[in-house]
């Protein structure tokens, strides 16, 4: 089967993309590099460099895929404000071109990234796919956006959409201090020992480790069962900002902390509830937030290190 991810130079998209080329499938990408980094890309993956929201540029493309894993976009709520047209054409027009080229080529299906953003704010009770959605953000409102042209044209082209949660792990852009709440906080921890708290210590959210994302996404492509649906995509544990910081603090014992006002768009507090995304992927333990970070920060570390090296 010959897959084509987009965003393949970025975090989730590069994972995804040596996951699927261990697991036997054919991958083209495309990414633009705006986010992402060309060593992120496999070597095994044969590699287009342009922007998705330019329509001339698709003529690039192969013809004989079979599934879109549809990944690139801006993916920070707190960025999109800075320019939300660009936004829109990075997160929405991208979309829209993508599902144009899989209906004329006939391709299967396309898998896309949406986000928790699409819910804005809501009470404190696991959230399932039902609940209203009412963005906070610009980003929110692009990938909502997304998931509704994905609808309007599901007859010609079926899709998944997976609105993911936190996501964190190895791989993350430790440069970025405005995308990743895991990764913010891992790399000031290892740079400063100190981490700046952008908003409330109180506010919660639901941390997914990379690994069983992937999973998730590999097992989407084969199972046409969940074609035309959306689903949360998380671990189902509520985990404080508070109750993150301590949980690394057991690995980094010297870290402390600090808060400054919140950015705008932020939510306050999500959780998901999984009941759906269980019942047509089948119950599967997620990793651990201790175990993830532990992980995580070990890498990071070496990583920071590395890179602050001098080169002899
Ligand atoms: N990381 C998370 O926690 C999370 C949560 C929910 C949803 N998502 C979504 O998942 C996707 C991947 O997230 P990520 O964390 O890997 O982000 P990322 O920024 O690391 O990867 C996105 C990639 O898309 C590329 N890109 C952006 N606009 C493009 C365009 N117009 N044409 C071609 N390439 C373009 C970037 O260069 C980058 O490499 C994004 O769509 C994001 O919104 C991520």
């Amino acid at each position: 089967m010959k897959l084509l991810i987009t965003g393949v130079a970025g975090f989730i998209g590069s994972k995804l993309a040596l996951a699927a080329i261990r697991n036997g499938f054919e991958v083209v990408g495309v990414d633009d590099l705006s986010n992402g980094n060309l060593l992120n890309v496999p070597d095994k993956c044969q590699f287009f460099q342009f922007d998705l929201a330019n329509t001339d540029a698709f003529i690039n493309l192969p013809s004989d895929i079979d599934v879109i894993l549809h990944l690139a976009g801006q993916s920070s709520g707190e960025i999109s404000f800075d320019d939300p047209v660009s936004d829109l054409k990075r997160n929405t027009i991208s979309t829209l071109n993508l599902i144009n080229y899989g209906i004329r080529n006939n391709i299967k299906k396309i898998i896309y990234a949406s986000s928790m953003s699409v819910y804005g704010a809501t009470a404190d009770y696991p959230v399932d796919e039902e609940t209203p959605c009412n963005p906070l953000s610009c980003y929110g409102t692009s990938k909502l956006s997304s998931e509704m042209y994905l609808k309007i044209y599901q007859h010609q082209l079926p899709y998944i959409a997976f609105r993911m949660f936190n996501v964190y792990g190895p791989g993350q852009d430790l440069e970025n201090s405005r995308q990743g709440m895991v990764s913010i906080y891992a790399a000031s921890a290892v740079k400063h020992n100190k981490v700046l708290v952008k908003g409330s210590l109180d506010r919660f959210r639901d941390f997914i480790y990379i690994d069983d994302v992937v999973k998730i996404w590999l097992q989407a492509v084969i199972n046409d069962k969940a074609n035309n649906q959306i689903f949360n995509l998380a671990s189902g544990s509520k985990t404080t900002v508070t109750q993150l910081l301590e949980k690394m603090k057991v690995f980094m014992p010297t870290i402390s902390w600090y808060v400054s006002e919140s950015t705008p768009g932020d939510q306050f507090g999500i959780h998901a509830d999984l009941t759906k995304l269980h019942s047509y992927f089948g119950e599967y333990s997620s990793t651990g937030l201790s175990e993830g970070l532990r992980i995580f920060l070990s890498w990071a570390e070496k990583r920071i290190k590395e890179n602050e090296s001098p080169i002899i």
